[in-house]
């Protein structure tokens, strides 16, 4: 029994050891007063664009509170918004796909740390590119940019190849069509993962300019599935000399499989 006792200086050491636990409080941000109005504008904006009552939307998002603790959202230590994730916010609630958001995409300059912006499935249309989307340019930290499943066109590009310190980008599922914007991508030297599927791409991927691509070094991921392009697709993509993944699924590929053209895949 006298085993389990605790004499008076071990029993002071416990206490010692145990007190972080109790009296330092968890370390709470603070959210910057700026970025916690640019929330609330971007709440406020699917007020513009809907006519039923949006309140059920974002319900953590209100007037007063720590904007760091609000769903979808996550600060660093400072309080700067790190990660907006904000998909689906609209049709998680409203299944109508007449709608659109009309999103203006200068409510995110405000989040000087913003690392992620995620705004997959929300019927997002080219406002985003009228709005100055080549102003995320901006946000050095932004890693991260999911707009896939929305309206957006091919006319994007332009803006996109801005924004230099993407590591992702995720465009699938949009109204893209047109040509494979290989010129525009060609600036985003930091791509890592590159998701274009279902994008209405098709042709020869060769013919449009995809060896301007082959700047992007870094790039391991490249999702083309759900296109049309021919077959050379393969061959050419040998420009990419870090791919570790390759979704080429449910395009125009016909004959048997080039061989000589995957053989650098690693
Ligand atoms: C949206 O509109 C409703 C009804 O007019 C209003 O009660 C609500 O406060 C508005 N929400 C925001 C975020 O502005
Ligand atoms: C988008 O927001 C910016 C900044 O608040 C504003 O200056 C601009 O007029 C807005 N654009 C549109 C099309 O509403
Ligand atoms: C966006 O959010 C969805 C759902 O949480 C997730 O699957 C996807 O990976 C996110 N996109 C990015 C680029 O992080």
């Amino acid at each position: 029994m006298k085993d389990w006792c605790l004499d008076k200086r071990q029993s002071w050491l416990l206490i010692f050891m145990m007190l972080p636990y109790f009296v330092v409080p968890r370390i709470q941000a603070v959210c910057v007063e700026e970025e916690r109005k640019a929330l609330l504008a971007i709440k406020a904006s699917l007020n513009d664009s809907y006519t039923y009552d949006v309140n059920p939307l974002l319900p953590t998002w209100v007037n007063h509170g720590e904007c760091c603790e609000w769903e979808r959202v996550k600060c660093d230590t400072t309080g700067h918004v790190t990660e907006l994730a904000l998909k689906n916010v609209i049709s998680i609630v409203y299944e109508d796909y007449h709608r659109v958001w009309p999103l203006n995409i200068s409510l995110f300059l405000h989040f000087n740390e913003l690392r992620s912006l995620n705004l997959s499935w929300n019927y997002i249309d080219n406002t985003i590119i009228t709005t100055g989307l080549e102003r995320l340019s901006s946000l050095k930290k932004l890693e991260r940019l999911d707009l896939s499943s929305n309206s957006i066109e091919n006319g994007v590009f332009p803006s996109l190849s801005a924004l230099t310190s993407l590591k992702v980008l995720d465009l699938s599922d949009n109204s893209l069509g047109g040509n494979f914007p290989a010129h525009e991508l060609a600036t985003l030297e930091n791509l890592e993962e590159l998701y274009l599927s279902d994008s209405s791409y098709y042709g020869t991927f060769q013919n449009q300019g995809s060896e301007r691509v082959s700047v992007l070094k870094k790039l391991k991921i490249l999702d083309l599935e759900g296109n049309e392009f021919s077959e050379s697709l393969i061959a050419s993509l040998r420009h990419f000399p870090s791919l570790k993944a390759l979704h080429f699924g449910h395009n125009s590929l016909h004959g048997s499989f080039p061989a000589q053209g995957s053989l650098w895949l690693t």
